[in-house]
């Protein structure tokens, strides 16, 4: 089956609408560590994908996953140690307080079920985010989703904060300052809704600030924005689904990174390495408190299969010292990337921690113009050179890097020279 004859049959059943990477879209058929192949037998280096977060189709996991659909694959509605097992060793990576999950299918669902939570145990409406972000894609969760959102369709309990820039909004700023500043958007949002009668359920960000560009948040921001939430009787949600399990390589969560503590964490994408296993971490009084009123159910969310799976990322994470290769490769990919800043007056900004990286492109570095049309010719190029990445940001000119996590240092060159390369060209 060509491409292009697949393509058609899939514009017939799925729409024109629905997303596909690439002005000539991956026919992808094969995936193996951080390598995938097309139909044509060409193999691309992944630097993109966060789901396979262990690797494509690692053994360890796809073993754990066929060896328990051999043996029970049920609903969730019944006792079974692997399920259990999977919960405590999962929480046990939180700050003691995170000690209860909800499992869930999808980070949508996960955000849904925070909403509801943070809705109901403080008796409020009001819900902060920023303005380019994306959590998923229920009805009250779009409404907090601003990339794809409207404003006016968000709805009159929902306010968002402006994207943060510190690329081009420091202006000599300590991160104090820097910090403070940006807290006070949080801070202004509180009180528009309180001059509109409403109260603060919760401030709910993307740890990684991922749609919005993957901004270097200034050292204390997120202890600010839980004070702020908390002294509004609201809660500080964390969505992880993104920037969790070990993604920055210095810690296993965002929210540890940026030293804050949430009442809720979202979980989602890597946590079944494909699988689709997601969860809300919380404390037992927010538990006790929704599940005394709501009986939450959910058929597949935790079935024996999809702990089968999560528990063997979590041993793969620990076994392959992914974390510890996370900070290693991390940091020699972002030393490769400040050099071809160097040499390329097209990169701006290189931002990046563990294995996710931010490459800002812009037309001149002086007036900091977003390079969007470049940046998409540059996600193209590298694609047409085996190499997969995408773009991110309030204009799209933010190449976003986010490999799996065993990308190793061979793997960095590759990305690194293909990219001087297609650089060049540009
Ligand atoms: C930060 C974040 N939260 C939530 C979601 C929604 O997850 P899902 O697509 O599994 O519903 C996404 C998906 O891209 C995400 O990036």
């Amino acid at each position: 089956m060509s491409t292009d004859s697949l393509l058609e049959r899939r514009f017939r059943v799925l729409g024109r609408h629905a997303p596909l990477f690439y002005d000539k879209p991956l026919q992808l058929v094969r995936g193996e560590g951080v390598w995938v192949y097309d139909a044509d037998g060409r193999r691309y280096l992944d630097a993109y994908n966060n789901v396979p977060h262990v690797g494509h189709c690692h053994p360890r996991v796809v073993e754990a996953l066929s060896r328990q659909a051999r043996t029970l694959n049920s609903h969730t509605r019944y006792l079974d140690e692997t399920v259990v097992t999977y919960a405590e060793r999962l929480t046990a990576t939180f700050q003691p307080s995170l000690s209860r999950i909800f499992f869930t299918c999808t980070g949508s669902e996960s955000n849904e079920l925070a909403l509801r939570i943070a809705r109901e145990c403080t008796g409020h409406e009001g819900i902060i985010a920023t303005a380019f972000a994306y959590h998923g894609n229920t009805a009250a969760v779009a409404q907090i989703s601003s990339v794809f959102t409207a404003a006016e369709r968000r709805g009159p309990h929902v306010r968002t904060v402006p994207v943060m820039d510190p690329y081009r909004e420091r202006n000599g700023r300590d991160d104090a300052a820097l910090a403070a500043a940006y807290a006070a958007q949080v801070e202004r949002a509180i009180a528009d809704f309180a001059a509109h009668g409403i109260k603060l359920a919760g401030v709910l960000f993307c740890t990684a600030f991922s749609s919005e560009g993957l901004p270097v948040v200034p050292r204390g921001y997120l202890g600010r924005v839980a004070a702020l939430a908390h002294a509004a009787g609201g809660l500080l949600i964390a969505d992880e689904v993104q920037a969790g399990f070990g993604r920055f390589g210095s810690h296993m969560w965002g929210h540890e990174m940026l030293e804050a503590l949430p009442d809720i964490v979202t979980l989602g994408k890597p946590m079944g390495n494909g699988h689709p296993l997601a969860g809300v971490v919380t404390t037992p009084e927010l538990m006790e408190s929704f599940t005394g009123r709501n009986m939450y159910f959910n058929t597949f969310g935790g079935n024996e299969v999809s702990c089968a799976a999560g528990l063997a990322v979590l041993d793969v994470l620990r076994d392959e010292k992914l974390l510890e290769n996370a900070r290693v490769v991390g940091e020699y990919t972002l030393a490769g990337m400040r050099q071809l800043q160097e040499r390329h007056a097209i990169i701006g900004d290189v931002r990046g921690r563990g294995l996710f990286f931010a490459v800002e492109m812009v037309r001149d570095r002086a007036s900091k113009e977003p390079a969007t049309a470049e940046t998409k010719r540059t996600v193209n190029a590298m694609r047409e050179r085996g190499v997969l990445l995408s773009r991110i940001g309030l204009a799209d000119n933010i190449l976003k890097i986010r490999p799996p996590m065993p990308f190793s240092r061979a793997n960095a060159d590759q990305l690194l020279e293909t990219l001087d390369a297609v650089l060049t060209e540009l």
